[in-house]
């Protein structure tokens, strides 16, 4: 094999490595986004690091204790994304639409159901 032609296959296995090393960190990214390190950031002021409510604010919302939840991976979605508000219009829980990227929701809905267990 030639000095030239050796020095192209280097760099077409630089280009190639490069590529995958991209796509398999981009994919990383994308599965394992940090449920929980979004709810502490997003939600646990409200809900609790654990989730269940026991905080005088919480108490005061009336937010509801996570681990006994009973809501659907779709309920649970719609919740985040539409917030809540009570009969007489008043925002329980902020609307976070637009906010969570649809791999970050699918984190969070999995950290919302970790504490049923
Ligand atoms: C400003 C306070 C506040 C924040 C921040 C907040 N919530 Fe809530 N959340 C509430 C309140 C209050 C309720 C109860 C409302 C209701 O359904 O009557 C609630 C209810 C819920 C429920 C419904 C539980 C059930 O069984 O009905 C889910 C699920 C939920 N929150 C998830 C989240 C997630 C996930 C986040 C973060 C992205 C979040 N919340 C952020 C106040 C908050």
């Amino acid at each position: 094999m030639s000095a030239v032609h050796s020095a192209i296959t280097i760099r077409r296995w630089l280009a190639f490595a490069a590529v995958v090393g991209a796509l398999t960190l981009g994919l990383r990214q994308g599965i394992c986004a940090d449920g929980e390190g979004l709810f502490l950031k997003h939600c646990a002021a409200c809900h609790g690091k654990d989730g269940k409510a026991q905080t005088p604010v919480a108490r005061k919302l009336g937010v509801k204790d996570l681990s006994q939840s009973k809501l659907t991976d779709a309920e649970v979605e719609k919740q985040v994304v539409e917030g809540r508000r009570d009969e007489r219009g008043n925002q329980k829980m902020p609307s976070f639409k637009g906010r969570l990227s649809p791999e970050e929701l699918k984190s969070l809905i999995a950290a919302v159901k970790a504490f049923r267990k």
